[in-house]
């Protein structure tokens, strides 16, 4: 049976307790709706620590005003049964109501209205006056994702780093699934001296090739035979490289055309460097291929790791 905890002060007593009893503690943080793609960094987790915290938070802090956070899905209590149902289970659930609460009163005057415009602010209430330390990652957080959703990295960087002050983890575990995400985490903990062992673990995708993803729920059945298109194009894309075709224009401009054809708005196809996140124009040695693209109102990442 996973403890819950729902208190920053009472995990935080859990893990030193924990710790000073000599047990190593893995952490997988989460925004809950789990599925097994989460399941799966939890099995990673177990191989390297006794002890296991699946956060669930939905975090406003990443998500801009205009963006999904009050249509993002969640099940509570379906979440439970499956980190129950976990082959070794978890030992904590950290399911905190809002991590910006540090208690005190806050002053609520002089806010300015007229900058909330234009995405550039995240759905964190009184943002500037209840918190307003952020984490950037500067460089890496600058394309891809970052350029269409500009709040959104500085809103896990900084989330992340509370979960890793509050839960105090030896490892914490990512899924390469959001690829810029887990590079972003990892070059955090190194230039601010975290002591977490960062871990990528492998993407999962259902059976017909789409990366699992909680966002997956809002696809209509015909949305979701469009969307079949990006993993598709990925992995044809990747075999064209295998076969000598390594100009990222080209593909690029390939996986473009399927997914447009199946109906997908592109917000990126990208090439990258997989650890400086560059672009790049050839492909030589180990690069990622990294897509958004919008399937109806639901947007979608995904990406392929090439190595020629
Ligand atoms: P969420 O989207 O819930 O994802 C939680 C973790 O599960 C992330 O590390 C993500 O990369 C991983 N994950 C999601 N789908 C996956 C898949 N198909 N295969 C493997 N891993 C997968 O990412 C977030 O939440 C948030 O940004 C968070 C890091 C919790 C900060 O709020």
């Amino acid at each position: 049976e996973p403890e819950i905890i729902t208190n920053k002060q009472q995990m935080r007593n859990w893990s030193r307790s924990m710790r000073s009893q000599g047990k190593s503690i893995g952490l997988v943080p989460t925004m809950g709706y789990l599925h097994q793609g989460h399941l799966s960094l939890i099995t990673e987790a177990q191989k390297h620590t006794q002890l296991i915290v699946v956060s669930i938070y939905v975090n406003p802090g990443q998500f801009s005003a205009n963006e999904d956070l009050s249509t993002y899905p969640s099940d509570f209590h379906g979440d439970i049964e499956k980190l129950k149902s976990t082959p070794n289970g978890v030992d904590v659930i950290f399911n905190p109501r809002n991590l910006y609460d540090y208690g005190v009163e806050r002053d609520r005057s002089g806010g300015s209205e007229g900058e909330k415009e234009g995405g550039m602010v995240s759905c964190l209430e009184d943002e500037g006056r209840g918190h307003e330390t952020w984490i950037r990652v500067e460089r890496l957080e600058k394309g891809m994702c970052g350029k269409s959703r500009p709040v959104f990295f500085r809103g896990v960087a900084t989330v992340v780093a509370k979960l890793f002050n509050i839960v105090e983890p030896d490892v914490a575990v990512f899924g390469k699934k959001d690829y810029q995400q887990w590079r972003i985490i990892q070059r955090m903990v190194r230039d601010l001296d975290f002591a977490v062992k960062v871990i990528g673990s492998e993407m999962i995708r259902d059976k017909d090739g789409l990366a699992m993803s909680s966002r997956n729920v809002h696809l209509s059945p015909q949305e979701r035979g469009q969307a079949l298109s990006i993993s598709r194009s990925l992995f044809e894309a990747k075999s064209a490289a295998k076969s000598g075709k390594t100009v990222c224009s080209e593909l690029r401009r390939s996986v473009i055309e399927s997914m447009e054809a199946a109906g997908g708005k592109i917000d990126y196809v990208e090439i990258v460097d997989q650890e400086s996140l560059e672009a790049v124009e050839e492909i030589k040695g180990g690069v990622v291929l990294c897509v958004a693209a919008w399937f109806g109102k639901v947007r979608l990442i995904d990406n392929m790791e090439i190595h020629v």
